[in-house]
Formats: C-alpha cells, sequence, structure tokens
C-alpha cells in the first residue's frame, strides 16, 4: 500500500511527500455505550488508511482516492464543502482543526486503504485520524492527542451525519501493539490492558458477513436519541449508572423501544466490567459469555443486528466458540470470535460453507493483530 500510494503522489503531484497512517479497530466488549458515557475496550488493527501529503503553499487541498481512482479539490473555507462524501472527511479535519485555531493551508494527498469499508471497522475514523495526525505534525500545531480523537469525532457530527461516539477515533489515534485500551467515556481516562489471547490458547478473529453497514443517516442516530430520552427521564446527563432497578421504576413514563434500548445499554456496562475482571484472571470462557449476551441484547433489544450477524453467531455457538458477537455500530459488518486454538480451523471451515450455503457468497475471514495507532511512517 505505502508504494502504490507513494507512486501514484509522484505521478500526480511530484516528490516531497511524507506518509502517515492510522489504523482500523476491533471492540472486545463495550458497544454503544460510548456515547452514553460508559466503558469501551477497543484495540488498533493491522489495517489502516496510509496517505502521502505534502503541503502545496496554497489555500486548497488536492485529494485523491487511489481505490476510488477518484479526485476531489477544494478550499478550507465552511462554503467549499466537497460533494465526494469521502472528500468531507478530509475537509470536516481541515476544518475542525481551524475552528480549534489551528493554522492550515492547502496540501495535496493521495490515500489508500485496506480497512474493508462498511465492516464496522471503522474505515472513517482511520480516515479522519490519518489527516488530523498529519496536519497536527506537518504544521507543528501541538495538538494534544486525545484531541486529534474528537476533531475526527466532531467531523463525522458536522460534516458526515452521523452523532458517533469517541470510541473509533479514540482507538485509531491511542492504538499500541499488543494491548487493548479501556476508555471511561465519562471521565475520558483510560488504560493499556496487555492482550494477549494465544497465551491461554485462544485466538480472535472476525468474520465479515459483507452486509455493508451505514451509519450516515442510519437508525445509529435514533438509537442515540432513545438513550438520551431515557436518561432525561432520569434526571441523568448520561445512561451510565443507571440501575434496571430505576429503569423499571420509570417504564411507563418511556416507550417500550426506548425502554428495550435502555436495557441493552445498561446490561452492556455492567458487561464491559465483568470482561475486565474475568481477563485480569485469564477466564476467557466469562468473556465468552458475555459476548454471546452483547450479540443477542444488539439483536434483540438494541435491533442493530441484521440475519446474516444473527446467524454467524448461531454457527459460532454451534461450533464451540468461546464467545461471538456483531462488533461496531452493528446493521453489518463483522463478529468477533474467540475461539479456542483447537477449534480455530474447524470453526473457519463450517462458518465459511454454511455461510456460502444460505447466502449465496462466502464470509471474509480477517484474523486480528492489535497494532499501533496513528503515527508516520
Ligand atoms: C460506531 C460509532 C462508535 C460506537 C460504535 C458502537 O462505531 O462510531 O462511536 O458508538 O458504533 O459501539
Amino acid at each position: 500500500m505505502k508504494e502504490r500510494v507513494s507512486q501514484k503522489f509522484a505521478e500526480l503531484y511530484g516528490d516531497g511527500a511524507i506518509l502517515f497512517t492510522s489504523p482500523g479497530r476491533i471492540n472486545l466488549i463495550g458497544e454503544h455505550t460510548d456515547y452514553n458515557g460508559g466503558f469501551v475496550f477497543p484495540g488498533a488493527v493491522d489495517k489502516g488508511i496510509v496517505a502521502a501529503i505534502r503541503l502545496n503553499g496554497t489555500d486548497s487541498v488536492r485529494a485523491f482516492a487511489l481505490d476510488l481512482n477518484e479526485s476531489a479539490e477544494f478550499g478550507l473555507n465552511e462554503e467549499d464543502k466537497p460533494a465526494q462524501s469521502w472528500a468531507c472527511y478530509i475537509f470536516g479535519v481541515c476544518r475542525e482543526i481551524q475552528k480549534r485555531g489551528g493554522k492550515i493551508g492547502g496540501f495535496d494527498t493521495v490515500f489508500a486503504g485496506d480497512v474493508p469499508l462498511g465492516a464496522g471497522m471503522s474505515s472513517s475514523a482511520a480516515l479522519e485520524s490519518t489527516f488530523a495526525f498529519a496536519l497536527n505534525d506537518l504544521y507543528n500545531l501541538g495538538i494534544e492527542k486525545f484531541e486529534l480523537a474528537r476533531i475526527g469525532q466532531s467531523t463525522e457530527h458536522n460534516y458526515c451525519g452521523v452523532k458517533c461516539g469517541i470510541m473509533d477515533q479514540f482507538a485509531s489515534v491511542h492504538g499500541k501493539a499488543g494491548h487493548l485500551m479501556r476508555l471511561d467515556c465519562r471521565s475520558m481516562e483510560f488504560n493499556y490492558f496487555p492482550f494477549d489471547p494465544t497465551r491461554y490458547g485462544y485466538r480472535l478473529v472476525l468474520v465479515n458477513s459483507c452486509v455493508k453497514h451505514e451509519l450516515v443517516g442510519s437508525p445509529y442516530n435514533d438509537r442515540r436519541a432513545s438513550c438520551e430520552r431515557v436518561a432525561a427521564v432520569l434526571g441523568q446527563e448520561f445512561l451510565r449508572g443507571a440501575t434496571m432497578e430505576q429503569l423499571e421504576a420509570i417504564k411507563d413514563k418511556i416507550s417500550e423501544e426506548d425502554y428495550l434500548r435502555a436495557r441493552y445499554v445498561i446490561g452492556e456496562e455492567q458487561r464491559v466490567l465483568d470482561v475486565c475482571e474475568a481477563l485480569e484472571k485469564g477466564d476467557y470462557e466469562t468473556v465468552g459469555e458475555r459476548m454471546y449476551q452483547t450479540h443477542w441484547g444488539m439483536s434483540r433489544d438494541y435491533e442493530v443486528s441484521c440475519e446474516e450477524l444473527d446467524f454467524l453467531a448461531t454457527v459460532a455457538k454451534e461450533c464451540g466458540v468461546t464467545g461471538s458477537r456483531i462488533m461496531g455500530g452493528g446493521f453489518g459488518g463483522c463478529t468477533i470470535n474467540l475461539v479456542k486454538e483447537e477449534l480455530y480451523d474447524s470453526f473457519i471451515a463450517t462458518v465459511t460453507s454454511a455461510f456460502a450455503e444460505k447466502y449465496g457468497h462466502e464470509p471474509k475471514i480477517y484474523p486480528v493483530v492489535i497494532s499501533d495507532g496513528s503515527r508516520r511512517l
């Protein structure tokens, strides 16, 4: 990817480009908890975006998306928002930096990626983080890492129509090889958590249903609104910290749908804590149990699954997989699976053929490698 990007840059704009990269992410557990002020447990992966960038001394950006073979050119004022949705991510990052007082100018860039699009692995956060990190570096802006993540998140909110939480951009910027990160999305405190399931005889693998998940303009924002409504009835800023008893007590003041959504979130808060405790003891069986609970909570109460993902989790269970669940926002994309070493090959073979037989195409398999976050190459 590095070579392809550099070569195309040289062809379009000449030499002198610097390469930057940011990864996609997995999340072990803690889904739809970030915007509820709760905990998440992500890690960066070995798939991401690579961009070649060179400042061009003008007020405009010339960008080329290598995978799409498309170019865009835009200025840096609010009214210059480009038409292509991929370019809006770059434009949004520039605008959000400017809003924070960062003085930036134009640049030329070519980028490509190997995070599968719409797989729930945060390809868009990888794109935002790459440009936020690069511009901060190239213009010596001195913006702290966490703020770079917020720049990506605000880009989603203000330029891409997704009221996402902070997890994806946080994980992309802060990732560390061999470590998951437990982030408290209320205090924004986090710590690195050494994570090596192979030491205990397990592997993590993603199974991509290839059902394209699309959060833009989607029910994602509706889920968030439900949570905010319930928090407001409870008189709290966030759902975080609410108990099932409190939820039961206001049941007749909220809709059935909002009730089920809040029930999922409150359960998920507890599951993240349970998983952290279990991991400290190397108790992967409990981790796996909680993953299945998350899956069915996301499917039945939060309603962000789909038939294909439910099928993948069901087959995993039948194969004796320790844990399996939808990963990311939902509505398609991947399941994340915690599999015993000795079951790995037979699980992959079974899930591949069963899925192909039912849906007419094979799922894609990605072994998880926990990797570093945003950096200059
Ligand atoms: C998407 C959002 C995140 C988070 C997850 C669900 O990936 O971007 O902020 O809410 O969905 O956990």
